[in-house]
């Protein structure tokens, strides 16, 4: 695995790729990696010829400076993880190339952002429509792959990607949990004991709405009502959002249908944690083999599509 900080040297590598015929794939990354990243990192494997995986904690993402001075870091590791993934490029540029002196610019994708994790992290989606757009000009990839975990990010990410015509596919990466249902995330490390215990009834609560759905339920105050109801059951868990929303604009809906996706934030103690169940997943995974449970543990079968 080949480790690049200069971008000069990241866009001229990919450049010597691109010229050789061969596909760039792209999983961007802010480090502390958990399976759930290793899992996008397959993907891109199975997708292209080359991967690049970059390393970089965006200072602008992040609306809270103690966040970003306390965000896990564990370079080492994740090095020996890349290597053992089989990764080509491990791309770690430093903040001060990233941002130069006197930078200004900013991506801000305000119809897609406005809602959900953006209504509570100022500045936060526009920290991560910048630092993609500069990623994909450092990068240059043929495709890009992110996680559904981060489903606002996503829907971001590929608004931004055609409204700003960069020539990349953007790959969704289905949400990789722990055996219990908790969403992989590096935040999960940061749990009390207590709270880690009791976290995957997030999980449990969203998957409950989702068979109340493929029942036939589709009123968004009822199949908010069941999350609602099982989340109020565990007292460490501190509700921020909860949304029954189209899967594409994002915004709420009241009547449920196979683009709906149900949304969740919720604070257990300091953590933040995020998850999301989408309808139309929940739906196919139950036409396949009738085995929600199983599969939503699993992180489902994926939708190996390239879609921008
Ligand atoms: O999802 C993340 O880890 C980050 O938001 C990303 C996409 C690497 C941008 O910093």
């Amino acid at each position: 695995m080949k480790v690049v900080t200069s971008i000069a040297k990241m866009q001229e590598l990919s450049r010597q790729t691109r010229g050789a015929g061969l596909c760039v794939g792209f999983v961007p990354t802010m480090g502390f990696l958990h399976e759930g990243h290793l899992e996008l990192v397959r993907k891109a494997k199975a997708l292209a010829d080359v991967v690049v995986v970059s390393i970089f904690v965006n200072p602008t993402q992040f609306d809270r400076r103690d966040d970003f001075d306390t965000y896990p870091r564990d370079e080492k590791t994740d090095r020996a993880l890349l290597e053992r993934e089989g990764v080509d490029i491990l791309f770690e540029p430093s903040a001060e190339e990233v941002y130069p002196e006197g930078a200004d610019t900013c991506v801000n994708v305000p119809r897609l952002t406005h809602n959900l994790c953006g209504a509570h992290r100022p500045g936060h989606f526009d920290g991560v429509a910048t630092v993609v757009s500069a990623l994909f000009n450092m990068v240059r990839p043929d495709l890009a792959v992110f996680g559904e975990k981060d489903y606002q990010q996503l829907q971001l990410v590929r608004r931004m990607t055609r409204d700003l015509h960069f020539p990349v596919a953007i790959v969704p990466g289905p949400t990789v949990r722990e055996a219990d249902g908790l969403a992989m995330s590096s935040r999960n490390a940061r749990l009390e004991p207590g709270h880690r215990e009791q976290a995957p009834i997030i999980n449990a609560a969203l998957r409950a709405a989702a068979a109340a759905f493929l029942e036939g339920e589709t009123g968004a105050a009822r199949l908010l009502g069941i999350v609602r109801e099982k989340l109020d059951s565990c007292k460490a868990i501190k509700l921020e959002y909860l949304e029954l929303i189209d899967g594409e604009s994002l915004e709420p809906v009241e009547v449920a249908d196979q683009d709906s996706v149900i949304a969740v934030a919720a604070f257990m103690g300091a953590v933040r944690l995020i998850d999301n169940i989408i309808f139309a997943r929940a739906t196919a995974e139950r036409r396949g083999n009738g085995r929600l449970d199983e599969l939503e543990r699993q992180g489902g079968d994926h939708d190996a599509t390239i879609s921008n």
